[in-house]
């Protein structure tokens, strides 16, 4: 229904519009409490799909990647499709506006989207309010730094998120790997990425002993255009920092075989989806293999089917994201075996059997 029906319709119209028609669509249908019957359908309760992982215990592997809901306004409402996790953000300390629209584009022949949002986003603050209600879903708090602020600066803007998010989040992730925002990725090089990581978790440390509780895993996110000894730096750092572990990857600055031709290939931004899904598979293989399985790794680029999620967590991912694979494969990932079991099936179904 969602490929053959709803997909078609929602693609006729912009991708940036469809988002917010989405957000406000799920919203009233939470308001007048149909989203409630819709969370059987979509949750799959089962112990076998439970995970413990940088010591918080999930419900299931499948989490919301960063950049769905930047602003926390959604978390509560897109739990019920089942996701074990979702992760907020990219919030920075001030709001911004973000890169100048049009700023995301469908490639349609190759399950794919460019985007080049630029952490358009209210602020952390603004954040912070939305989160102060009960959460019913594990809460990754996704941070980054204002385009104003200068590299140099930067460890000043996450600390501001880091301290803002603190109470609200389960876990912190690190986003240095946007290409969106000029010279964030500077910030994965090996000097100012130790110093803004070793920072961050002395105040961490400083914030739990204060507050008398544990303090909050921090990982680091990582971008798929990295080398091979830019890998293995990363490995040094985590290990060095004491850090929690990684998510493999953001979207990627390459354009290679790709189907999807003409002005489409041209638009500047993150590429997501099935071309991404090889290379972040790849990354997350290289970081397991050569760390000896050291830390956590969450998976995320290119899932696209079940298959394509347990080809993450083969190549050595604990738990996996979406966000471009939701838009284009809805949340059914297939419908084998539909005379047999006429229930649509989620990833985590899949994950079960
Ligand atoms: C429109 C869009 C906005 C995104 N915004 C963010 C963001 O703010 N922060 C972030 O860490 N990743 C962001 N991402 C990257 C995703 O979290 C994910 O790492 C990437 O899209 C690869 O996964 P996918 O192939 O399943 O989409 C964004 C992705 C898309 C498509």
């Amino acid at each position: 229904m969602y490929k053959s029906v709803i997909r078609p319709i929602l693609f006729l119209f912009d991708p940036e519009k469809v988002h917010h028609f989405s957000f406000t669509l799920i919203r009233i249908v939470s308001k007048i409490g149909l989203l409630g019957l819709i969370r059987p359908i979509f949750n799959v309760e089962d112990k076998r799909l439970e995970r413990e992982v940088f010591g918080i215990k999930f419900k299931n592997p499948v989490g919301l990647a960063a950049g769905f809901d930047k602003n926390a306004v959604l978390y509560n409402e897109l739990s019920n499709f089942g996701f074990g996790f979702v992760e907020i953000g990219t919030l920075t300390p001030k709001p911004q506006d973000g890169n100048p629209k049009k700023r995301l584009f469908r490639l349609k022949a190759d399950s794919a989207i460019i985007n080049r949002m630029g952490f358009n986003n209210l602020g952390v603050f603004e954040a912070v309010e939305k989160l102060k209600k009960e959460h019913k879903v594990l809460i990754g708090g996704n941070i980054g730094k204002n385009k104003i602020t200068p590299n140099e600066e930067a460890l000043k803007d996450y600390m501001i998120c880091f301290d803002a998010l603190f109470d609200y989040v389960d876990y912190f992730v690190v986003n240095v790997s946007s290409p969106n925002t000029p010279g964030l990725r500077e910030l994965q090089d090996k000097g100012p990425l130790t110093r803004l990581l070793r920072e961050l978790e002395t105040t961490n440390k400083k914030m739990a002993s204060e507050k008398s509780v544990k303090r909050k895993p921090i990982l680091l996110k990582i971008a798929p255009d990295l080398t091979n000894d830019q890998l293995l730096d990363i490995i040094d750092i985590v290990a060095e920092t004491k850090i929690d572990g990684v998510i493999a990857t953001n979207t990627t600055i390459e354009r290679k075989n790709l189907k999807s031709h003409g002005l489409l290939l041209e638009e500047a931004g993150g590429l997501s989806g099935k071309p991404l899904k090889d290379r972040s598979t790849e990354v997350i293989r290289f970081l397991s293999d050569h760390s000896n399985k050291a830390f956590p790794i969450i998976g995320v680029g290119g899932i696209h089917s079940p298959k394509d999620a347990l080809e993450k967590l083969d190549a050595g991912a604990d738990l996996i994201q979406l966000w471009t694979g939701f838009i284009y494969e809805g949340l059914y990932f297939g419908q084998e075996n539909k005379q047999s079991n006429p229930r649509p099936k989620s990833v985590n179904d899949y994950l079960v059997q």
